[in-house]
């Protein structure tokens, strides 16, 4: 499913340009998550590392991969078969763009992550960063990458109870049509459980860092 907050990504609103550029700068991403969100976004960097983990020749779903910042962590000799989905066709330039910089072969998904074209439990790691707060639907975005994951997933996501102080952050991304509802850490950690995963989560200012696997 799509909404308005799906739609103005797709069309690559111009937050899009200025979100790639800072992301793919550790320091300037760093610097303006703990003054703007209150994180250092050391929880989606180590999320990032946490591909070295990925055995030799497993599948990896990066969605949504926006400008392909996940990449970082990618050993290119580790065979991994790495699928990078977004709905945004611009976004998907900028991903085969930076896996070209870094010599990383990928498969790119041009889709919603309500409705992946991927079979159950197809995918060892799924990586939703900066995600959940972009969709029309979180919950079923989550019900999605749970079904295709066998093993683990990582999502990073500007949380909906993150309470007074980062309030007008929600409010402002909503009205401009790039957040949407988003949710909170025991909703998200709700629907794992129910689709088979437990989670650990960790908040940091405005942002949920949580590892889910299957037991
Ligand atoms: C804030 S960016 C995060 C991108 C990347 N994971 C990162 O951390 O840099 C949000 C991304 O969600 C994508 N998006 C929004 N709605 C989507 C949907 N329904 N399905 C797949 N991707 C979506 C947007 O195009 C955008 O690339």
């Amino acid at each position: 499913m799509t909404g308005t907050v799906s739609d103005t990504w797709r069309l690559d609103h111009p937050w899009a340009h200025v979100y790639s550029f800072g992301m793919g700068h550790p320091a300037l991403a760093r610097t303006a998550g703990v003054v703007g969100f209150g994180t250092s976004f050391d929880g989606l960097y180590d999320a990032i590392d946490s591909l070295a983990h990925v055995p030799a020749g497993g599948t990896v779903l990066d969605v949504p991969c926006g400008s392909g910042i996940a990449l970082r962590g990618v050993d290119p000799a580790a065979g991994l078969r790495y699928l990078a989905c977004d709905i945004s066709p611009a976004m998907l330039r900028r991903t085969r763009r930076a896996a070209e910089r870094r010599g990383i072969a990928i498969e790119t998904l041009e889709g919603d992550v309500a409705d992946l074209p991927l079979e159950d439990r197809s995918v060892d790691l799924t990586l939703s960063l900066t995600g959940l707060h972009c969709f029309p639907d979180p919950g079923a975005a989550v019900r999605e990458i749970a079904r295709v994951t066998a093993d683990r997933i990582e999502l990073t996501w500007l949380r909906s109870d993150a309470g007074l102080r980062y309030r007008p952050i929600l409010v402002a991304g909503r009205a401009g049509g790039l957040v949407g509802p988003s949710a909170t850490v025991l909703e998200v950690t709700g629907w794992l459980r129910a689709a088979g995963f437990v989670s650990y989560a960790v908040t940091e200012g405005a942002f949920a860092y949580l590892s889910a696997r299957r037991p």
